[in-house]
């Protein structure tokens, strides 16, 4: 979400420029998305069921009033929450509290902040991926919040620039699909509602909103790419059952996220079958008949065109728009019916706290509605400690996501009594105080993770000083980025440099940049190049050790001699320091893996993944490389990278053999048909009585709180005509063939094909292996270019000792070998595999068996 404002000039900006800034022709394709038209209701699907029938008996007794205030935020700062709705006590529902984020409770207390999605990425490991998921979900229960904003698949980091990437698991939509599927898995299991989030494509922070000179860019993809890569995340997402999914600031073809009818009507909620409800990201929501007839469900923070003034696009605006009939009642219903049947879903129905914190501060006592200036005050802090145990997943994930890109001469691990020189700012912790920027709105000390609302407080830090000072009391640090001038080396040294890279939020400037590296590019921040390089002339010894966001070019001292070691660290979060000595000296063996490739060169990117700035005018953002992002795209243009994506070193060494290769399926070219739509609950469509929405007279009002009421109700009677969109229509589309469930077509997830493989640690040290599944798709089968490799599955060993061996199981589904047909308008798979291999490995460039699936057999590459 953003956090700031500043858009008063939007609508009349829009208003005057709104017919220059259509859509665009490329290639034929001409970007603008059809009408989608009525928003499908919920409430069929099997899971579902007991969900929708309480829910159904509680919202047919409900009043506008009621309903109305379930769907639209208080207002900016008008509640403990960064975003709060309205209650209907009468019937047990309380305001619900919606909070960022990701990695941890956003600005509270007494919090873990967990290392950042990109580093839970790196882990490739699926026990890792649920468990902080879990750790997430209690820790919003414990401070009271209903709605947990996170987690984050989009951006999918198509930029390697993008602003937010490191809020996600990596640069490919399975890596992020297996992570967000399990976090929300995690996090829904303690009770608390898990909000997938950015839907969709919104792959760059600058120009993200529509600002007083133009309207937020459109990122313009083709039905295909959006389905094989970034709807891919958001399907798994809500095959895991997801409560509430969360629209991105930016257009898709011309339309707005928040009111995009067939992105929300048509692909989230008919195609993908999305049961839960449809928030707009702070601020997002342009309209108010619009975004509710194309499908949103709540609108946050709730405020209009300019925040703060006490006015919204819903609200009273929406129970106007309920009485005087532009809006069918039946499309509030399902609104509320939606958003009440998650509440009961996850059980927030029992014993669910009330927030007991303030996102607004950090005093015990203070405002209960600082955004009405004159608001009452109480206790809004109670300072409850939720980290429980968390400490030990944090520091878990943190080490075994840390990757080890170069080791020559094994000069990793060190041991205890090494001779170490530390170099970098980024080996120390903020002088000015751990927390002392406001949503990591700066890079002092070592980077933990981004910037803006995807950030939490950090509870405690070890920095990596103090984590090496411990180990190492010998050791002597230079905690600064120039190197020092008196510093001596002799040969038994080993320096350790430390350097960073970092992004974020739109709504925080960083020593230049934007949210996105648009000032740093890829290079390492603080002249950590330099800093390489000078502390390189002097020690034969070097080991870089990295804390990014993503991709760092390091070519400028990579092969120089004497840098022997460089350990990529990720975003850490709290544990930053114990989880990497645990690493440098040797307690454990890395065992994380790129979750994006590390390029040579910037240029070798196609160049529609560069970021796009334009001051006025809305930004057209073609994706025209497709599919083809990050490893598709080096495989694809044959250039090889520095390091490839899944690349990452042990301290031992393994095999991986016996592959066993079984047919679990028969695989038709199409899914069989799907299950048909069974009823949803129904009610009365008669217009409510305007008595409903009328003002109580015993209410304490708050000022520019946003309330359902209006002043006088029967003044919105009036029945003229509303001059729809084009394609609306209030007769219920036919259903999509390749919806079914929750994600889609349930049967796109039969198992058709798993490959059992032997990982056998044959070095001399404790270690873990992550094998890495590719499949390579027949193009003369399937009939469209496909890309050469796509990860499918991936899995990890425990910790093997030297000798041992285990066994692991991949499987793939039916969704695992297909691609998206745009005519049928369905997915397409290679008859019983024909054509299709599968590539096994330690990484795109480290394949070790390849199975040929037409002949059932896998062999040693
Ligand atoms: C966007 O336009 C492309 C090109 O015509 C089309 O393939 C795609 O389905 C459209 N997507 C949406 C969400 O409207
Ligand atoms: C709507 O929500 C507000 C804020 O929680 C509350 O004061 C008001 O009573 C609610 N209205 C109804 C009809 O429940
Ligand atoms: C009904 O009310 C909404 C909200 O104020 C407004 O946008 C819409 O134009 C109204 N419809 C008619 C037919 O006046
Ligand atoms: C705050 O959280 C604690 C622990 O989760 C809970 O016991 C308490 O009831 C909550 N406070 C409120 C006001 O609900
Ligand atoms: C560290 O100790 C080992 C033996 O315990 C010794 O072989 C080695 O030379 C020592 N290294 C340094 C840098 O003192
Ligand atoms: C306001 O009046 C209504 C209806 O008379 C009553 O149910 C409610 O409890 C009153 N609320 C307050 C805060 O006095």
């Amino acid at each position: 979400m953003a956090s700031r404002f500043g858009l008063s000039l939007q609508l009349f900006i829009l208003f005057i420029f709104g017919d220059l800034v259509g859509t665009d022709s490329l290639d034929g394709l001409h970007y603008t998305s059809p009408d989608y038209y009525p928003s499908p209701n919920g409430g069929w699907v099997l899971d579902w069921t007991s969900a929708y029938e309480k829910a159904q008996s509680i919202v047919e007794t409900m009043t506008l009033a009621e309903k109305i205030n379930l769907t639209t935020g208080t207002g900016y700062f008008m509640g403990p929450c960064v975003g709060n709705t309205g209650s209907a006590l009468r019937v047990g529902i309380p305001s619900l509290c919606l909070q960022d984020g990701p990695l941890g409770i956003r600005a509270t207390d007494h919090n873990t902040a967990f290392p950042a999605g990109i580093t839970v990425g790196a882990t490739f490991d699926k026990a890792l991926m649920y468990t902080r998921g879990v750790a997430l979900g209690e820790e919003a229960r414990g401070k009271g919040i209903n709605v947990l904003l996170g987690p984050t698949v989009g951006p999918l980091g198509r930029k390697p620039r993008g602003g937010r990437n490191w809020e996600g698991f990596g640069a490919d939509p399975t890596l992020q699909a297996i992570g967000g599927a399990l976090t929300i898995e995690g996090m829904q299991s303690t009770g608390a509602i898990a909000t997938l989030k950015h839907y969709i494509g919104n792959e760059q922070e600058m120009y993200r909103m529509n600002n007083p000179l133009q309207q937020a860019y459109s990122s313009n993809i083709d039905d295909r790419t959006l389905h094989e890569i970034y709807l891919w995340p958001f399907a798994e997402g809500i095959r895991a059952g997801v409560g509430s999914v969360m629209t991105a600031y930016n257009d898709v073809n011309g339309s707005a996220c928040s009111q995009n009818s067939k992105l929300i009507n048509g692909i989230l909620k008919d195609e993908l079958e999305f049961q839960g409800f449809v928030v707009s990201d702070w601020l997002a929501q342009i309209g108010g008949v619009s975004s509710a007839l194309a499908g949103l469900d709540m609108a946050m923070p709730g405020d209009g065109a300019i925040p703060l003034v006490g006015s919204s696009y819903w609200g009273s605006e929406l129970s106007t728009s309920i009485l005087n009939g532009t809006v069918p009642v039946d499309r509030l219903n399902d609104m509320v019916t939606r958003i009440v049947a998650t509440w009961y879903k996850m059980g927030q129905d029992k014993d669910y706290p009330l927030p007991n914190f303030s996102a607004n501060t950090q005093d015990r006592t203070g405002a209960l509605y600082p955004g009405a200036l004159f608001s009452p005050t109480g206790v809004v802090n109670q300072y409850v400690d939720v980290q429980a145990d968390h400490q030990g997943i944090a520091h878990a994930i943190a080490r075994d996501a840390i990757t080890l890109l170069k080791n020559t001469d094994s000069v990793l691990p060190l041991s205890r009594n090494a001779s170490l020189k530390i170099f970098g700012t980024d080996a120390g912790t903020n002088s000015n105080g751990i927390n002392s920027c406001s949503d990591k709105g700066c890079n002092d000390g070592v980077l933990t993770m981004g910037w803006g609302s995807g950030s939490a407080n950090l509870p405690y830090l070890v920095a990596p000083h103090d984590a090496i000072a411990r180990v190492c009391p010998s050791a002597e640090f230079h905690i600064t980025d120039s190197f020092p001038s008196n510093v001596k080396a002799n040969s038994r040294d080993i320096a350790i440099v430390f350097i960073s890279a970092d992004s974020g939020e739109n709504t925080i400037t960083v020593e230049g940049n934007h949210g996105d590296r648009d000032v740093a590019g890829l290079s390492a921040w603080h002249n950590g190049d330099d800093l390489v390089i000078a502390t390189a002339k002097i020690f034969p010894t070097v080991v870089v050790v990295i804390h990014a966001v993503g991709p760092v070019i390091l070519e400028n001292w990579i092969d120089l001699p004497s840098v022997k070691a460089v350990l990529f660290a990720h975003l850490p979060g709290q544990e930053a320091g114990d989880s990497l000595t645990d690493i440098l000296f040797g307690d454990f063996s890395p065992s994380g893996h790129m979750p994006y490739t590390i390029p040579r060169s910037e240029s070798d990117y196609p160049s529609s993944v560069g970021l796009l700035s334009q001051p006025i005018f809305q930004i057209q953002d073609f994706h025209k490389e497709r599919l083809y992002i990050d490893y598709r795209y080096f495989l694809h243009a044959n250039i090889t990278p520095r390091y490839p994506f899944g690349h990452g070193l042990s301290y031992t060494t393994f095999t991986i053999s016996e592959p066993i290769f079984s047919v679990v399926a028969a695989l038709s070219e199409y899914p069989p048909s799907r299950p048909t739509k069974g009823p949803t609950p129904t009610y009365a469509t008669t217009i409510p009585p305007v008595s409903e929405v009328a003002w109580p007279t015993n209410l304490t009002r708050v000022w520019r709180y946003l309330y359902p009421y209006l002043d006088n109700p029967a003044a919105a009677t009036s029945k003229a005509p509303y001059p729809y969109p084009t394609g609306y229509s209030t007769t219920p589309q036919p259903a999509p063939r390749a919806g079914g469930n929750e994600g889609g077509n349930p049967s796109l997830w039969d198992v058709i094909f798993t490959v059992k493989v032997k990982v056998t640690n044959t070095g001399s040290r404790p270690g873990r292996e992550v094998a890495q599944l590719y499949v390579e798709l027949p193009e003369s089968v399937l009939g469209v270019d496909i890309p050469a490799l796509q990860l499918r599955q991936f899995e990890k060993t425990d910790i093997l000792s030297p000798g041992e061996n285990e066994i692991l199981t991949l499987s793939l589904n039916r969704k695992d070998l297909s691609i998206w047909d745009v005519v049928v308008q369905d997915w397409k798979a290679p008859v019983d595999g024909q054509g299709v291999k599968l590539w096994l490995g330690g990484s795109l460039t480290d394949l070790r068996i390849v199975c040929d699936v037409g002949n059932r057999v896998c062999n040693g590459v």
